[in-house]
C-alpha cells in the first residue's frame, strides 16, 4: 500500500508543482473535501497503531498534522485516513480577514522549503465552527484511541496586545465542544503586533488569565482540553527560557486545577540564513521544511532541558523523514507535527514517520 501511495504521489507531483502553490493546495483540499467513504477506503493509509498518552490525552499514534493544511476542517475525514494521530485546524481568530495578494505561498524546491504568508481563516470562527458541526467529528467514536483533533486558535491582526486574551478565549468558549486540545497560536509571522507578553511576571499573568477561562469552561461543560502553546523557532534565548519559566510555574497547579500545558515547537521562522541565493528565497512570508529542522531540534533540547519532563512538547519544523522524526523525539518532544514534507513527500510520509517512531520510547 505504501508503495502504490509513493508512486502515485511521485507521478501527480510534476503536476501539482505547475501549477501556483495556493492553487495547488485549493485544489487538492477540494478533492480531500469531496471524496466519497468508498473512495476514501482505497486511498486510506493504514494507521500505525503505537498509541501514547501525552498532556492526559491519549493518542493513536504520535504523527500529527500541523496547523494551516486544513485550516478550515473542510477535509477531516480524508486527513484522518491518510494515518495521523491528530489533525489540527485554523489557525482561526474570532472575525474574519482579509488576506494581502497573490502570490502567498512559494516553493523553493533545491531547499525543500516553502515560503507562505496565508493569512488565518478568512471567514473567522463563525464558519469554522460550522464546518466542524457539520463534519460528524469524532470519526469513530468506538474506536479505543480515536484520532485527535487539535484547534488552533489566534488573535485578529487588528486586536491589541491588552484585548488578546479575549480573543483567544472566544475561540476557546466557541470551539470546546470539538477540541480534544488547544493551540494558542503567538506565532504568526505574518502578524505586526505581538499578542503575549515578553516579561516573566506578566506572561504569568496572562496565562493565568487563559487559566481562568479554562476553568469558567470546565465548570461549564467539564471538558479540559490541553492548551499548547505555539511558538516561533525565532524566538531569543531569553525569551525561550522566560516562556519555559512561567509555564512551569502555571503547571505546578496542575495537581489543582487538571489544567495542563504544552508547548508546540515551533512555528513558521522570518529568518532566511539557511536558503539565501535560492530563487525566491526573499519573498515575504514565513518559511518552513527542511531548513527548520536543525534550529528546530536544538530549540526542543534546549526546552526539554527547561522544562523537565512533565510539560508536553510537540515538534513541529522540517519534518521530511522517518528519521527527521526520530530526530525530533529524540531531541525531547513527545509528538510530531508535518506540513511541508507533505508537499515535497505526499502522504505516504505520515505512515513512515508514524513507522519509524514504534521503535523509539
Ligand atoms: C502554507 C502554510 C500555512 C500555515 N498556516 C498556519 C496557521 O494558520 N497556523 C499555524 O499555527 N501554523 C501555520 N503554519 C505553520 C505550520 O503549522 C508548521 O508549524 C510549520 O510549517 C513548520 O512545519 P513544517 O516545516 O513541517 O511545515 C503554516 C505553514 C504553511 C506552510
Amino acid at each position: 500500500m505504501g508503495l502504490a501511495h509513493r508512486l502515485a504521489y511521485r507521478a501527480l507531483r510534476p503536476f501539482l508543482f505547475s501549477l501556483d502553490a495556493e492553487q495547488a493546495h485549493d485544489l487538492v483540499m477540494s478533492c480531500l473535501a469531496n471524496v466519497s467513504p468508498l473512495a476514501r477506503r482505497l486511498m486510506s493509509l493504514a494507521r500505525i497503531d503505537d498509541p501514547v498518552t501525552v498532556a492526559g490525552l491519549s493518542f493513536p499514534n504520535r504523527v500529527g498534522l500541523a496547523a494551516g493544511l486544513d485550516k478550515e476542517a473542510r477535509a477531516l475525514p480524508a486527513l484522518a485516513a491518510m494515518g495521523f494521530g491528530f489533525i489540527e485546524v485554523g489557525s482561526v481568530a474570532p472575525r474574519g480577514e482579509v488576506w494581502s495578494e497573490s502570490p502567498r505561498i512559494h516553493r523553493l524546491p533545491q531547499a525543500q522549503a516553502l515560503i507562505n504568508r496565508i493569512g488565518l481563516h478568512r471567514g473567522g470562527l463563525e464558519p469554522f465552527c460550522a464546518a466542524l458541526a457539520q463534519c460528524s467529528w469524532p470519526l469513530d467514536p468506538r474506536a479505543p484511541v480515536p484520532v485527535r483533533l487539535g484547534v488552533n486558535l489566534a488573535c485578529n491582526a487588528a486586536t491589541l496586545a491588552s484585548e488578546a486574551v479575549s480573543d483567544y478565549s472566544s475561540g476557546l468558549q466557541a470551539t470546546i465542544a470539538w477540541a480534544d486540545y488547544f493551540t494558542i497560536n503567538v506565532s504568526n509571522p505574518n502578524a505586526s503586533n505581538r499578542h503575549v507578553p515578553d516579561a516573566r511576571l506578566a506572561l504569568e499573568r496572562w496565562l493565568e488569565a487563559i487559566d481562568e477561562v479554562r476553568v469558567n469552561l470546565a465548570t461549564q461543560t467539564s471538558r479540559r482540553p490541553p492548551v499548547f502553546m505555539k511558538i516561533s523557532p525565532d524566538l531569543s534565548e531569553t525569551a525561550v527560557y522566560t516562556l519555559c519559566e512561567a509555564l512551569r510555574a502555571r503547571s505546578d497547579r496542575v495537581s489543582t486545577n487538571g489544567l495542563q500545558w504544552g508547548v508546540i515547537v515551533a512555528n513558521t521562522s522570518t529568518r532566511r540564513d539557511a536558503v539565501r541565493g535560492f530563487p525566491q528565497a526573499e519573498r515575504a512570508g514565513g518559511l518552513s521544511g527542511a531548513p527548520l529542522r536543525e534550529p528546530v531540534n536544538r530549540l526542543v533540547a534546549q526546552m526539554r532541558r527547561q522544562l523537565g519532563g512533565d510539560i508536553a512538547i510537540i515538534g513541529a519544523g522540517g519534518i521530511l523523514s522517518g528519521d527527521d522524526a526520530r530526530e525530533r523525539i529524540e531531541a525531547g518532544a513527545d509528538l510530531v507535527q508535518l506540513y511541508t514534507g507533505l508537499i515535497y513527500r505526499g502522504p505516504d510520509l505520515v505512515h513512515e514517520a508514524a513507522a519509524a517512531l514504534c521503535a523509539v520510547r
